[in-house]
């Protein structure tokens, strides 16, 4: 079993990477941190605890994480993306009760699950970092591993040329995560944009779906679908990153690695942009500043894990 603290801005495949870790037998969300992203934080919020009602699990904690990055400047989200309310043309009600915490409850659940948690960060860093910046009685230090999704290699990005969508919102933030986090995993565009879902795969789910989100992943996966298509033409599917990246919790054996120190640039042109050496020499790097990147993952893998969890009663 894997004990995760997701930090989450959902946003569509964040919400489906909810609804895949609350169903998946191995996988047990021990709280979600909402953060400004793909939508505001306080949407953030609202869109987590609502997904956590339709479960039956408004047990699990919904943590304040932050509401814009270091640098103060003022955060624009992806409504023709996710939705003007991050979940597509779904409209959670507003201030859905839960179990809502502040943030000093991250370092609780880290010292409850002390050296068996899985840090996972599917949105922007911001609120990661904070935790490394807070964290005065180094509980960090005995978290077992974190996963990331984030970053572009050698690839065009997703917000600017150079820069994925959750490194380049809070670049300061990315780079203190990775300098100061140890056992990290990184999934970058270049490799997520290959988690790409069908409407053929959405359609399979939803004719054997019995569990209480049936009514809402085809319109989600719809409108974000329609706005790949916009992005990409010709595209078949869209990319759920987040979903992997708890995949790659779950099935470490089905991705492959490289070990590299990886920083984050945050200078204007190349902002957000992920660097690490893939010379076949590279420089050496100290053995705790080194990352392991994803560079490939067994697609078929993925697909089946994805349509057998979510079609889980
Ligand atoms: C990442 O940015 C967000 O829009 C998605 O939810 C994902 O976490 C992809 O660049
Ligand atoms: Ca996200």
């Amino acid at each position: 079993m894997k004990y995760v603290l997701l930090f989450s801005d959902p946003g569509i495949d964040d919400a489906l990477a909810i609804i895949y870790a609350l169903l998946h037998p191995q996988i047990e969300i021990v709280g979600i941190v909402t953060g400004y992203g793909n939508v505001s934080a306080e949407q953030a919020t609202d869109n987590a605890a609502y997904l956590l009602q339709l479960a039956g699990r408004s047990d699990i904690p919904v943590i304040d994480g932050a509401q814009g990055p270091f640098s103060g400047e003022l955060v624009t989200f992806y409504p023709e993306i996710h939705g003007p309310e991050g979940l597509g043309p779904i409209r959670p009600p507003e201030n859905i009760p839960g179990n809502h915490k502040p943030f000093q409850e991250i370092f609780s659940i880290i010292k409850r699950y002390k050296n068996h948690l899985t840090i996972v960060d599917v949105g922007r860093s911001t609120s990661l970092a904070i935790a490394f910046l807070l964290d005065g009685e180094q509980s960090m230090k005995s978290v077992r591993e974190i996963y990331v999704m984030g970053g572009a290699f050698n690839f065009p990005g997703n917000v600017t040329a150079v820069a994925e969508a959750n490194f380049h919102g809070d670049p300061v933030a990315s780079d203190l995560v990775l300098e100061n986090g140890s056992n990290i995993t990184i999934l970058p565009l270049n490799v997520t944009n290959f988690s790409i879902v069908t409407p053929e795969i959405i359609d399979r789910i939803t004719q054997q779906q019995t569990n209480p989100f049936s009514f809402l992943i085809k319109p989600i996966f719809d409108y974000y679908f329609n706005a790949y298509k916009k992005l990409v033409p010709g595209i078949n599917g869209a990319p759920l990153h987040d979903v992997l990246t708890l995949f790659a919790v779950i099935a470490p054996e089905q991705f492959e690695y490289l070990l590299r120190r990886v920083r984050v640039e945050f200078s204007l042109l190349s902002r957000g942009r992920t660097v690490a050496d893939f010379r076949a020499k590279p420089t050496e790097e100290p053995k705790e500043t080194l990352d392991r990147i994803v560079i490939g993952f067994n697609y078929q893998a993925f697909i089946q894990d994805f349509i057998r969890t979510l079609t889980t009663k």
